[in-house]
């Protein structure tokens, strides 16, 4: 079944923030954010702006009616500068005028004093002045210090990544209309309805339920709107509380990418030893997470790093330490992988280290330590699934070793052009890491037509969790999809939700309508039976019919619903789901985190032009563990726009902070992100289908972040197809490998004899 929003996309008729049409009245907001990263305030002058034409209103943080106030995690961040400013792009004062225009206009009149500070962008130099966000955290399996003395190979090195913009297509964005007795409506881009809500509750001091905020779809979040959203809910709903007029704000792409957080990039050290067959018998990390100026999400991040910092691999020996580093850029954020990435990131390093130096392919060492059942991960919970299955089929579907022989013949026939092939495997965590989160509520309708209405927690956002409900809801009451409908996210009708995040979206929100869809099919069954005067086991419906020990009854299903709702029974469910059997011990480390674990290897073959520096990707091809497929089409876009966005994030996508704070690649012109032409030519896809588990909706497998990490392969390709161009090179690990630094590297030690 195709996405249901495929006809209006295509169309352009689906509605995101800027296409709600406007309420008379409608103002405009616009703010004045800091132009330094660091410093004190003196004075705020707002007398300018206030004269400027248009403006209905000028506010700081003295205007605050609640608390000044939007850190979630940990109370660090101010809506509104009122002493300091901890980042360049961080609001000050805002503006409300008649238009858009006029609000900017009136927002470059306002005059802040501000007196410098010292700046830090770099996390290691944030570490030695103990500028930690929250303490380092630890995690343990076995005891590495003393087998180190058992290895026969040991190699330390580093490993940075860089961060990365969300570069969702629409940016962010609210627009808040008063309602009626001192009530807010506020539409939000945002990934987390009820965080909007909170955060606009607390600013104002209004209780939540003053606050209704509704989400029709985002163009896009990519963890970027998980938190990120709340701050211009926050400053809309303000403007409205003040001004009784409906306020919007809809952020320009350079506004956007100055004022908000990205991927953390990490700076890391490892440590890797290995015995005599090539096993991993021990391995230490030390992370140290860019988190910028606040903590944001950062510690939720930090953990995230931990628990996939040995990717696929079981090793009996971990000692892994992360420490979340304040800097003075704007606070990073949940990104696609949510750190895990960036874990994953450096024991790959660890890896292409060891292999370069032992003179074999990484793929040797990949292949011999992957995790198998049974085994246990640093954080205590135990694999459940081989990593091996994908491997192995990998190596089968894609005939690898015709691969790697056509790879090594173009090498040898090409001096000027040289490809590098890459293995990435693949083990994401399936579960929000803080347990709580982990639960979700649907709400079903069924009108007396026999149409059906769902609403739950999930926000669309691209990827096609709507139609992931919707095929729950029309698959138990086997209706036709077209009978059914899926709603709005809204706070007023699911209360209290999780963000749509962590790619457990679809398995929260779809298990909630499955079992909200269930109890009303048993009513209707109880319904049939006593119409038909059958037991109730008899009975069956299916495609619209009652059936009868499997034959066709005359009772249809709209005559059904009107029956039901003839005799007074409910028509209507509320239901609520909790992920089970999750648990985190955060004073040992230990626990059983994960619902489950999405499984997955990638093979990535790049070809380079050793002129010029540049490459093409030829192939990237999969197996990836996707439980029983719900949704075919939605499944491959969420594997192929991940891939590319990991790709991306690992060769191509450069954010450029100068020491000052200041972001340089601030616009699209400065910001490269892959497009149609930097694509692979060939993603090739193969689902490893089973409906072994059934922990996620419908027995298949969370989608939305595990395949961004094949991506990873990318930079080992590229790394591989350099050193068969320049044997002598041995190109650092420091992502994103760009066509300047593969030119860089073809060239490193290497005297070019033509
Ligand atoms: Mo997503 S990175 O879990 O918002």
């Amino acid at each position: 079944m195709r996405n249901i929003d495929s006809f209006t996309h295509v169309r352009g008729e689906s509605i995101y923030l800027d296409d709600i049409p406007l309420t008379e009245g409608t103002l405009f907001a616009a703010v004045y954010d800091s132009p330094i990263a660091h410093g004190k305030i003196i004075n705020i002058d707002i007398s300018e702006a206030k004269k400027s034409k248009g403006v209905r209103g000028v506010f700081t943080y003295t205007d605050i009616p609640g608390e000044n106030q939007i850190g979630g995690i940990i109370a660090d961040e101010e809506l509104l500068a009122s002493s300091h400013v901890h980042f360049a792009g961080m609001p000050i004062v805002l503006v409300v005028a008649a238009t858009p225009e006029e609000a900017r206009a009136a927002a470059k009149k306002v005059k802040v004093d501000i007196s410098p500070l010292q700046v830090i962008t770099d996390p290691r130099e944030a570490k030695g002045k103990n500028e930690l966000i929250v303490p380092p955290r630890t995690f343990r399996l076995g005891d590495t210090s003393s087998v180190w003395k058992d290895c026969e190979y040991v190699f330390e090195g580093k490993a940075d990544s860089n961060g990365q913009e969300h570069l969702y297509i629409e940016t962010q964005g609210a627009y808040a209309i008063p309602q009626e007795n001192n009530s807010i409506k506020v539409y939000s881009s945002t990934q987390g309805p009820t965080a909007v809500q909170r955060c606009c509750s607390r600013v104002l001091g209004y209780p939540m339920h003053r606050i209704e905020v509704d989400v029709t779809r985002l163009g896009g979040g990519f963890g970027g709107k998980e938190d990120q959203a709340n701050a211009w809910g926050a400053l809309c709903a303000l403007a409205t509380h003040h001004l009784k007029k409906p306020v919007k704000f809809s952020l320009h792409r350079m506004e956007d990418m100055r004022m908000t957080g990205k991927r953390h990039p990490y700076s890391s050290d490892f440590k890797i030893g290995l015995n005599k067959d090539l096993k991993i018998l021990a391995y230490e990390a030390t992370f140290y997470q860019n988190a910028g100026a606040a903590a944001d999400l950062s510690p939720a991040v930090l953990e995230r790093t931990l628990f996939h910092c040995t990717n696929s691999y079981f090793i009996p020996n971990v000692t892994a330490t992360a420490y979340s580093c304040r800097t003075h850029l704007p606070p990073n954020t949940a990104f696609r992988g949510f750190g895990g990435p960036q874990g994953m990131f450096v024991i790959e390093s660890a890896i292409a280290q060891a292999a370069d130096e032992l003179g074999i392919k990484a793929s040797v060492i990949q292949k011999k330590n992957l995790i198998a059942t049974g085994e246990e991960f640093p954080y205590g919970q135990k694999a459940k699934s081989e990593a091996s299955d994908c491997w192995n089929k990998a190596v089968e579907q894609y005939s690898f070793e015709k691969l790697q022989m056509d790879v090594d013949q173009f090498n040898r026939e090409n001096f000027l052009y040289k490809k590098g092939i890459a293995f990435m495997p693949i083990c994401f965590g399936i579960s929000f890491t803080k347990t709580l989160m982990n639960q979700a509520r649907s709400l079903v309708h069924i009108y007396t037509d026999g149409s059906v209405i769902v609403s739950t927690g999930a926000v669309e956002m691209g990827q096609g969790v709507n139609t992931k409900i919707l095929q729950v809801a029309s698959k138990i009451f086997s209706i036709s999809p077209d009978k059914v409908k899926v709603n709005s996210t809204n706070t007023s009708r699911i209360a209290n939700t999780s963000p749509s995040a962590a790619s457990a979206t679809a398995d929260l929100n779809g298990k909630a309508t499955m079992i909200a869809c269930e109890t009303i099919l048993n009513r209707l069954k109880q319904v049939a039976s006593d119409e038909l005067k059958i037991a109730i086991d008899a009975i069956s419906i299916q495609d619209e019919h009652v059936y009868v020990k499997g034959a066709r009854s005359e009772l249809d299903w709209k005559k059904l619903v009107m029956l039901a709702y003839v005799n007074r029974i409910s028509l209507s469910e509320h239901a609520h789901y909790s992920t089970p059997e999750i648990n985190f011990d955060l004073t040992k480390e230990k626990g059983h985190p994960f619902a489950y674990h999405v499984f997955g290897t990638a093979i990535i073959t790049v070809t380079v032009d050793c002129l010029r520096g540049i490459y093409e990707f030829d192939s990237v091809k999969v197996v990836h563990d996707s439980g029983s497929m719900m949704n075919d089409f939605v499944d491959r876009g969420q594997c192929e726009g991940g891939i590319i966005q990991g790709i991306g994030w690992m060769t191509m996508e450069e954010i450029i902070y100068d020491t000052e704070g200041k972001l340089k690649s601030n616009a699209l012109s400065t910001y490269k992100v892959p497009d149609v032409y930097s694509a692979p030519k060939i993603i090739d896809l193969h689902f490893l289908q089973n409906d072994k588990d059934n922990l996620a909706v419908m027995r298949s497998k969370a989608v939305g972040e595990p395949p961004l990490m094949y991506g990873i392969g990318a930079f080992f390709a590229l790394r591989n197809a350099i050193m068969a161009f320049n044997s002598k090179s041995r190109p650092k690990f420091s992502a994103p490998m760009t066509p300047e630094k593969v030119l860089m590297n073809l060239y490193e030690k290497k005297k070019v004899v033509v």
